[in-house]
């Protein structure tokens, strides 16, 4: 089976599957990870990040490593642990750059469905896991919520970790990331026609976690009553 979380950051689509993968057992795919590794992976090659074939070049060579955790999936580029590294804003506003590139978005098409194993559970993580990569899924779900509220909860983060914070700028940030995931003409964040819609502005994560649960639950009799 597969379950996949799509829509834009900060809306909780990071702890709802890591609640999710905890509860079934499944696989993680965090697909924006291979986006936020490919940037870089180019960055540290001094790439211009609109060269769209120098940069789908990189994609196709990543030399990756994923190991789950019960704190999240853990990464190393090319022998190097990147966890942090990856997560951190820069690399973020640039991994959304490199993923409006079409020659990018096919490279790594073949890696994340790799990740579905036949006989295995997957959550898939991302923009268009429900719309492009795993069209198949059984259960899809799109997690929102509004750019003010993702912008307050990345600010708590911030503030938690005791790291500069501009208020302004982040939802700036959060504002322009939205643009240009949703409107890039491949693969643009949208729900999928059947995708179950979660709006988590007024709802804490456990809410969230309990109205996924029981998409699955509901998908899961499903194809068991099928059988
Ligand atoms: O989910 P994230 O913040 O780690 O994603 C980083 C960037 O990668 C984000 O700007 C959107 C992009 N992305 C994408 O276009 N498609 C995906 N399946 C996952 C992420």
């Amino acid at each position: 089976m597969i379950i996949t979380v799509d829509g834009p950051s900060g809306a909780g689509k990071g702890t709802l599957c890591q609640l999710l993968a905890k509860h079934t057992g499944f696989t993680l795919l965090d697909s924006g990870a291979l986006y936020r590794l490919t940037a870089l992976a180019a960055l540290r090659e001094g790439i211009d990040l609109s060269c769209e074939e120098q940069v789908a070049n990189i994609a196709l060579g990543l030399e990756i490593h994923f190991k789950p955790t019960e704190q999240g999936v853990q990464v190393w580029l090319a022998g190097q642990y990147v966890s942090r590294q990856i997560r951190e804003e820069h690399i973020g506003m640039a991994a959304s750059k490199v993923a409006a590139l079409t020659p990018v978005r096919k490279a790594l098409l073949v890696r994340q469905r790799a990740f579905a194993v036949d006989g295995q559970g997957l959550i898939a993580d991302g923009r268009d896991m429900g719309t492009v990569v795993f069209q198949e899924a059984e259960v899809k779900l799109f997690l929102t919520a509004s750019a003010q509220e993702r912008a307050r909860r990345r600010i708590a983060q911030l503030e938690e970790a005791k790291l500069h914070v501009d208020p302004e700028q982040i939802l700036r940030d959060i504002q322009e990331r939205d643009r240009r995931d949703t409107e890039r003409k491949t693969s643009p964040l949208i729900p999928a026609a059947d995708a179950i819609l979660l709006d988590s502005t007024h709802m804490d994560i456990n809410a969230v976690f309990e109205q996924a649960l029981s998409a699955f639950e509901r998908s899961k009799q499903r194809s068991d009553s099928l059988r």
